[in-house]
């Protein structure tokens, strides 16, 4: 199901929804599985140790058919890579990461985040207008805040942009040729990253795992290679989604706008209500497979199953949050799911928090005369990609 609008999920959610809080779908591989349409029962499903990521186990859901390659893919996941792990494992190495993203940490990384926003508005002002968004903004703010997160050189982010840029031709029918080739490239730039550390830690993320982790025996070379892949994209790839369509949004909502700009404090709450508003992971991002037979939303559920959670569903459930499709500021919407929930909730969120609201806030602030320099009509969506956003987005000034 793809979204018909940029500003709302997929029209049929709604109906699915007011049905019930399961539903049983036909996948384009001809199979069946369970989407979970409802907030309560969405919470439900990502809380229950009987639900797992696990991409390896039998019946976990693909959204193409099984081919060969695919089928071996299933069947080897890089070592370190814990998204799609299950605790015990998948909590050893989250629980090396959890302080290098506590609020502490993040508060003290907000003054190189703020560099790194004001030197590119500068940029973006002295060559413009018109300029990308996205190209100028929304790419490289992530990119460059990642290359000092890990402690790579700075020039080293034109590299990550453009791999990245091409690994995004991850859509939700698969990788392309050009997407593997690009992952490889990561991977073996990531390993070198930290075969470097490995000689001369720096004071970094990286260095730190080294110090603390890999050189106890804790983590090996190859599992640390895969943590930090992971994380490079799952920062990556969500916040330079989220910037560009934030930004557009607001400009949509001109009244919501001048109180933020008049109110800077009211910037957190704002951010929040824009991940519910777009939930950019939705169902493709959020794939299970029961591991035993379970009753949930009154539905048994089998083991062996799959299941999609629809967290753009569940973020506009009327039950949940009153005037759903509305955006509101003022909504406290803290128990939104765009970051999911359970043992794989977003481990980043509170830097993907400070990186949004610092982007959004400085850009707002520093370019007052922002506009979309094209209809929305004539922007180039994702509908195509398994975390929603835009390729291109012109702007003026
Ligand atoms: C602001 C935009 C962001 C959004 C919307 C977002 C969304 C999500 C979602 C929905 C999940 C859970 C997926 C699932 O349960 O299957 C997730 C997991 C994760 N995210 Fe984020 N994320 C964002 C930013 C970040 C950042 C900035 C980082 C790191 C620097 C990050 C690191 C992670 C990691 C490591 C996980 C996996 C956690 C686990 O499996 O235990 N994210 N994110």
């Amino acid at each position: 199901m793809r979204r018909q609008c940029p500003f709302a999920p997929p029209a049929e959610y709604a109906q699915l929804r007011e049905e019930a809080p399961l539903a049983r779908v036909m996948l384009p591989s001809g199979r069946t599985a369970w989407v979970v349409t409802r907030h309560a029962e969405a919470q439900q499903v990502l809380a229950d140790p009987r639900i797992s990521t696990d991409i390896t186990r039998p019946g976990f859901p693909a959204l193409t058919p099984e081919t060969p390659e695919s089928a071996r893919k299933r069947g080897r996941l890089h070592e370190g890579e814990f998204f799609n792990v299950d605790p015990p494992e998948h909590d050893v190495y989250r629980r090396m990461l959890i302080p290098e993203f506590s609020v502490k940490r993040v508060k003290a990384m907000r003054p190189g985040i703020q560099t790194v926003v004001d030197r590119l508005i500068d940029e973006m002002l002295s060559g413009g207008p018109p300029a990308d968004l996205i190209e100028s903004f929304g790419q490289p703010v992530p990119s460059m805040v990642i290359c000092q997160l890990l402690g790579v050189a700075y020039e080293d982010h034109v590299f990550f942009q453009s791999r990245i840029r091409n690994r995004k031709m991850v859509t939700v029918a698969g990788e392309t040729a050009l997407a593997r080739a690009a992952i490889a490239e990561i991977r073996a730039y990531l390993d070198d990253v930290v075969t470097r550390a490995e000689q001369e830690p720096g004071d970094n993320l990286v260095g730190r795992l080294v110090t603390e982790r890999l050189a106890t025996g804790e983590l090996s070379h190859n599992a640390l290679v895969g943590m930090i892949h992971q994380l490079l994209i799952a920062a990556h790839e969500t916040t330079h989604n989220m910037i560009p369509l934030g930004v557009l949004t607001l400009l949509r909502h001109p009244g919501q706008l001048a109180e933020l700009r008049a109110d800077p404090a009211l910037w957190p709450g704002a951010v929040d209500e824009l991940l519910r508003y777009h939930s950019i992971v939705d169902g493709a991002g959020f794939a299970r497979v029961a591991i035993e037979d379970i009753e949930i939303g009154g539905q048994l559920i089998r083991a062996g199953d799959g299941v999609f959670v629809l967290t753009a569903s569940a973020n506009h459930d009327e039950r949940s949050f009153e005037r759903p499709d509305d955006l509101d500021i003022h909504r406290g919407a803290r128990n939104h799911l765009a970051f999911g929930y359970g043992v794989h909730q977003c481990l980043g969120q509170n830097l993907g928090r400070a990186w949004l609201e610092i982007a959004y806030e400085t850009l707002f602030r520093r370019v007052p005369g922002l506009r979309a320099a094209v209809e929305v009509d004539d922007l180039p969506f994702k509908y195509d990609t398994a975390i929603f956003g835009m390729y291109e987005f012109p702007v003026a000034w």
